[in-house]
C-alpha cells in the first residue's frame, strides 16, 4: 500500500534512498529452498508488483530468499549518525552501527519516500550505563532481556534508549544490534549506541571502511553523547555479573536468570520438555552468534549427543548463510539434526507449518527471537515460547529441559562420563571476510520512464491507486451519519487484520472492512446500520459506498481515543474511499488522526463531549465556515435531528497551517504532487 500510495503522487522516482524487502511470507514448511520455492509461486503477483514498481521508481529491491529486513539494513545501508524509518517494529536493529533507526507506519513511509518532512514528538532519553564486560555464557542479548525485567514493556514507551559506561566498548557490533533491535519488546521509540571501534570493525569488514573513517572524523562532537549528558533515566547493568537470561512465557519481560529457571520453572507449572530450540531471526543471526551456536553443538558432539528438541536456523540474510555454509557452521547444525529455513522471518512471524504438536498441546519452545506473545510463533495458544540468547537456545535443544543451567549442570557423555559444556565462543567477524552468496538484489536501471507497473487489471490483491478528489471549496451540507460509533473504537474495529490482511494491497476489496468491527450505537449491533435514505439496513462499507455513489457525503460519529492501535493507514484510506468527509469524535488516538489528515478526512473533535450523547445517528450534519478553516480556529456543526429544531456546536481540531493544504488539496499526496 505504501508503494501504491506512491505511485499515485505522480513522482518519477522516490525522494529519499529506499529499498523494500520480502521477508513477512515464507512459510517454514520443509527447508530453505523448498520453501522459498513456494512462497515465490504462491506470491508472484505481490513480487512482480514490487519487483516492477521498484525498478520504476529508483528502488532498490531485495528479492524474496535475500535476508530479513533488519540484517540486510545492518550489512548494507546502516551507518553512524544516520537516520532512518522503516515498517517494521524492529527497525531500531540498525541502532547497534550508531544511527536513529525508527519504526513507522506505512502513511509516514510514504512521506519520506516523497520528500516530505517526518514528524516525531521530542522523546525522552533513557540513558543505560553499561559497566564491566561479559564472559562465559553471557551475551549482548541477556544484556536486553535484564533490561526488559527491569522496565517492563511499556516502560520505554515515548523514549530513546541510549547506553554509555566504559561497557560499551566490550563486545561487537552486531551484538548491540541485538540490544536496539530488542528495544522494540520494551516500548522504546528506537535504541543507539555511541559510534566505537566495534563499529569499525564490522563496517570494515562490511566493505564500508571509507564510511568508518569518516565517522571518526565526527565521532566526538556528533556522534558519542556530551560530556555531563543528562538522562532523563538512568539504569545500570553490571556485566560482570550479568547471568544469562531466557524471558518469558508469553511476554519478553518476564525475565528469570539461568541459576533461577530450575525453581521457577516448576513452580510456575511450566512444561519442562523442550520441544523445539529454533535460532536465528532479525535479532539473533550475526555471524558471531551462529559461531557461538555451532561451538556448543561440537562440543556436544565430541561427547557423543545430538539434539533431544528440535532444531531450527533461520539465517537473518543471504550473506550470513553463504559465509556459514562456506565456514561450515551450517554443516554443524545439520549433522546435529538442525532444520536450515529460508533467510526470512519463518517462525518468528508466524509463519511455520508445526507438525511435532497437536494445536492445544500444552509445551514449551525456547527461541533467539524478540517477540513471544501467545501464539505468535505456531498459532498454538499452549505453546510456552521463551526467548534467549542462541547458545542458550542450543544448550536446551541438547538437554530437552527447560531446568537444565548449563554454567553448572553437567551431561552424560556417550562414553558414560558426565562433563560440563565448554563456554560458547566463535568469532565476532568471518576471519576470511563475508561471502555474499547468491546476487538477490535487483537495483533500479538508469532508464526508468519506459517500464511499466506489472498489476494486472484482473488481481483481487493488487489495485492501483486513484488520487482523491480535492475539496470542492464549499461547506459541506445535510450529511448523514454511516455510524456513530460506540465505546472503544480502535483501528482493529476500523480496519480488520486476520483474513483481510491479504488485500492491503487493493483498497476497494479491503474497504469492504470498513468499521466492520464497531459496534453502533443506535441497536449495539457490529455492521448493521440504517441507511439514511432508504430506511434499510446494510453493512457499514456497503451502506458507505452506496452513499458515495449516490452523491452524498458522509460523516462518523466516534467516541473516545477513536482510531487507537497500530500504525495502519488502511483505516483512514478506507473511509476516504468510500466517500467519507469527517470523523467527529470525542478524542482521537494521535497517529490516526494524522493518518486521516494525510488523506483528506477532516478530523474534528467535540468541544463539548456531550454533544455525542446529543447527537442521534439519524440526524444530518453541516460543517459550515470551511473556507475559513484556519488553526486553532473552531469549525461550526449545525445538527439537523429527524424531529425537532436544528442545533449547533462547535468542533476543535489539530490542524497546521501546511496539513490545511492537505484537506484542500484532497490528500497530502495530491499537495505534494502539484508542486
Ligand atoms: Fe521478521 Fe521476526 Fe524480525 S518477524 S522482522 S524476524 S521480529
Amino acid at each position: 500500500m505504501a508503494i501504491l500510495q506512491f505511485m499515485s503522487a505522480g513522482m518519477p522516482s522516490v525522494a529519499t534512498p529506499t529499498t523494500v524487502h520480502c521477508d513477512h511470507l515464507i512459510q517454514a514448511q520443509k527447508e530453505g529452498p523448498a520453501d522459498l520455492a513456494r512462497a515465490i509461486d504462491l506470491n508472484k503477483e505481490v513480487y512482480d508488483f514490487l519487483a516492477s514498481a521498484c525498478a520504476k521508481y529508483n528502488i532498490g529491491f531485495w528479492k524474496p530468499g535475500s535476508g530479513i529486513i533488519h540484517q540486510i539494513v545492518l550489512e548494507n545501508y546502516a551507518f553512524p549518525g544516520n537516520l532512518l524509518i522503516g515498517t517494521d517494529s524492529h527497525t531500531p536493529n540498525a541502532g547497534g552501527l550508531g544511527q536513529l533507526a525508527i519504526g513507522v507506519g506505512g502513511a509516514d513511509a510514504v512521506d519520506v519516500m516523497a520528500g516530505l518532512p517526518w514528524e516525531l514528538k521530542a522523546p525522552k532519553i533513557i540513558g543505560v550505563k553499561l559497566t564491566g564486560k561479559m564472559s562465559g555464557w553471557t551475551s549482548p542479548k541477556d544484556i536486553i532481556l535484564k533490561l526488559a525485567g527491569i522496565t517492563t514493556v511499556k516502560g520505554g514507551t515515548g523514549a530513546i534508549v541510549e547506553y554509555f559506561g566504559e561497557g560499551v566498548n566490550t563486545f561487537s557490533c552486531t551484538g548491540m544490534a541485538t540490544i536496539c533491535n530488542m528495544g522494540a519488546e520494551i516500548g522504546a521509540t528506537t535504541s543507539v549506541f555511541p559510534f566505537n571501534n566495534s563499529m569499525v570493525d564490522y563496517l570494515n569488514a562490511t566493505g564500508r571502511g571509507q564510511i568508518a573513517e569518516f565517522a571518526k572524523v565526527y565521532q566526538k562532537e556528533y556522534l558519542s553523547a556530551d560530556a555531563g549528558a543528562e538522562y532523563d533515566q538512568v539504569i545500570e547493568i553490571d556485566l560482570n555479573t550479568l547471568e544469562p537470561h531466557v524471558n518469558g512465557p508469553f511476554t519478553p519481560d518476564l525475565a528469570t536468570p539461568v541459576s533461577k529457571m530450575k525453581e521457577v520453572a516448576v513452580e510456575k507449572d511450566w512444561p519442562l520438555d523442550v520441544r523445539v530450540g529454533l535460532i536465528g531471526s532479525c535479532t539473533n543471526s550475526s555471524y558471531e552468534d551462529m559461531s557461538r551456536a555451532a561451538s556448543i553443538i561440537k562440543d556436544a558432539e565430541a561427547h557423543g549427543l545430538s539434539a533431544k528438541a528440535l532444531f531450527t536456523v533461520t539465517p537473518g540474510s543471504e550473506q550470513v548463510r553463504a559465509t556459514i555454509a562456506r565456514d561450515g557452521q551450517l554443516k554443524t547444525f545439520q549433522e546435529f539434526g538442525g532444520k536450515v529455513l529460508a533467510n526470512a522471518c519463518g517462525p518468528c512471524i508466524g509463519q511455520w507449518d508445526r507438525q511435532d504438536i497437536k494445536k492445544g498441546e500444552k509445551n514449551t519452545i525456547v527461541s533467539s527471537f524478540n517477540r513471544n506473545f501467545t501464539a505468535r510463533n505456531d498459532g498454538n495458544t499452549a505453546t510456552h515460547a521463551f526467548v534467549a540468547s542462541p547458545e542458550m537456545v542450543v544448550a536446551y535443544a541438547i538437554s530437552g529441559d527447560l531446568r537444565f543451567n548449563p554454567l553448572t549442570d553437567k551431561l552424560m557423555g556417550a562414553d558414560g562420563k558426565e562433563f560440563l559444556l565448554a563456554a560458547p565462543h566463535g568469532d565476532g567477524l568471518p576471519a576470511k571476510g563475508y561471502d555474499a552468496g547468491e546476487n538477490t538484489y535487483q537495483a533500479p536501471p538508469e532508464e526508468r520512464a519506459d517500464l511499466e507497473v506489472n498489476i494486472a487489471p484482473t488481481s483481487d490483491r493488487l489495485q492501483k491507486l486513484t488520487p482523491f478528489k480535492p475539496w470542492d471549496g464549499k461547506d459541506a451540507l445535510n450529511m448523514p451519519i454511516l455510524i456513530k460509533s460506540l465505546g472503544k473504537t480502535t483501528t482493529d474495529h476500523i480496519s480488520m487484520a486476520g483474513p483481510w490482511l491479504k488485500y492491503r494491497g487493493h483498497l476497494q476489496n479491503i474497504s469492504n472492512n470498513y468499521m466492520i468491527g464497531a459496534i453502533n450505537a443506535e441497536n449495539g449491533k457490529a455492521n448493521h446500520v440504517k441507511n439514511h435514505y432508504t430506511g434499510e439496513y446494510n453493512g457499514v462499507p456497503e451502506t458507505g459506498a452506496w452513499y458515495r455513489d449516490n452523491g452524498h457525503k458522509w460523516v462518523v460519529i466516534g467516541d473516545e481515543n477513536f482510531g487507537e492501535g497500530s500504525s495502519r493507514e488502511h483505516a483512514a484510506l478506507e473511509p476516504r474511499y468510500l466517500g467519507a468527509f469527517a470523523i467527529i469524535t470525542k478524542s482521537f488516538a494521535r497517529i490516526h488522526e494524522t493518518n486521516l489528515k494525510k488523506q483528506g478526512l477532516l478530523p474534528l473533535n467535540f468541544i463539548h463531549p456531550e454533544d455525542y450523547e446529543k447527537i442521534n445517528p439519524d440526524d444530518e450534519i453541516d460543517l459550515v465556515g470551511l473556507t475559513e478553516l484556519a488553526p486553532g480556529k473552531p469549525v461550526t456543526m449545525v445538527v439537523h435531528p429527524a424531529e425537532g429544531k436544528s442545533w449547533s456546536t462547535e468542533l476543535s481540531h489539530t490542524y497546521n497551517s501546511e496539513q490545511i493544504e492537505w484537506f484542500k488539496y484532497g490528500s497530502a499526496l495530491n499537495k505534494m504532487s502539484a508542486n
